[in-house]
């Protein structure tokens, strides 16, 4: 599948298995050299990794990062015509592209130690106070918004959902629009909301298999060096929803399994912030 403004052949595969699993998060690096180095730095690490075949995209490296989260990496892929402009044949979502992936981790802090020395910034984090400052989630980018990847305190570790950007609020509607008409309005999990974190408008869903699936807008720009991290305290609520209902006890409680990862309890208490 692809988004809206996708040049290459996909950013999506799904494929029929027994349990909704997550096989994979992929990445693009700039080129073939730079696979070759990252898989030195993976071995150098103790860790998997080896090339594999997939369909429509060059050489792939299918390494894991230290808590099992399974990784692809590759250089090229088959180009295929974007359809941004296309507006005749907008359907559904009408996502323009994917933007990043949120993962409950049991241990943030190794989460973000590994995850930085990879080459991904720091934009914002909450601490527990209550916990000795211990990091209770990161928001990680390379791409220059808010984030390419985060993680949240929780057990795992588990994709809790990938996110699709959109343009404007108004396509937000258009989908809650669509879903409640199409008989889909049960899948509508939370949202319309505003997160403190990150500035981002979001409508979450399950799809049918339940993975989770964010649709967003209105993150901001991180490309400034002297950028400095946003702290949020657990405690501070807006993080969460500075407008909108409080999200529901399965938006902290679910999420989409890695094949073949077991699963560890949060290092300090994951419980939940309901209510403003
Ligand atoms: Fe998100």
């Amino acid at each position: 599948m692809r988004n809206l403004e996708c040049r290459t052949h996909h950013s999506l595969v799904l494929q029929r298995l027994g349990e909704p699993e997550c096989l994979a998060l992929a990445w693009k690096v700039a080129s073939e050299d730079d696979l070759d180095r990252a898989k030195r730095w993976f071995q150098g690490k103790d860790l998997p990794a080896t090339f594999v075949e997939r369909h429509g995209q060059g050489r792939t490296l299918r390494t894991c990062d230290t808590l099992g989260m399974p990784l692809e990496f590759y250089s090229s892929m088959a180009p295929a015509a974007c359809k941004l402009q296309q507006y005749d044949g907008y359907r559904g979502a009408r996502i323009q592209r994917l933007d990043h992936f949120n993962c409950f981790s049991p241990d943030v802090q190794k989460s973000y130690e590994f995850w930085s020395e990879l080459g991904f910034r720091l934009t914002e984090y909450t601490v527990s106070e209550e916990a000795n400052n211990t990091l209770w989630a990161v928001w990680l980018q390379r791409k220059g918004g808010v984030h390419d990847i985060a993680f949240t305190n929780g057990r795992g570790p588990r994709l809790h959902h990938f996110a699709g950007w959109v343009p404007s609020v108004s396509d937000l509607v258009h989908c809650c629009d669509l879903l409640s008409t199409t008989g889909y309005l049960g899948n509508i999990e939370r949202g319309l909301g505003r997160h403190g974190i990150g500035n981002a408008l979001f409508l979450y869903l399950l799809d049918p298999d339940g993975h989770r699936i964010e649709l967003f807008c209105s993150d901001y720009l991180t490309v400034d060096p002297d950028l400095v991290p946003k702290r949020w305290e657990f405690r501070d609520a807006r993080r969460q929803t500075l407008w909108g209902m409080p999200a529901p006890r399965s938006w902290f409680e679910h999420g989409t399994r890695f094949p073949n990862v077991g699963l560890t309890d949060p290092l300090i208490n994951p419980q939940p912030v309901l209510a403003h």
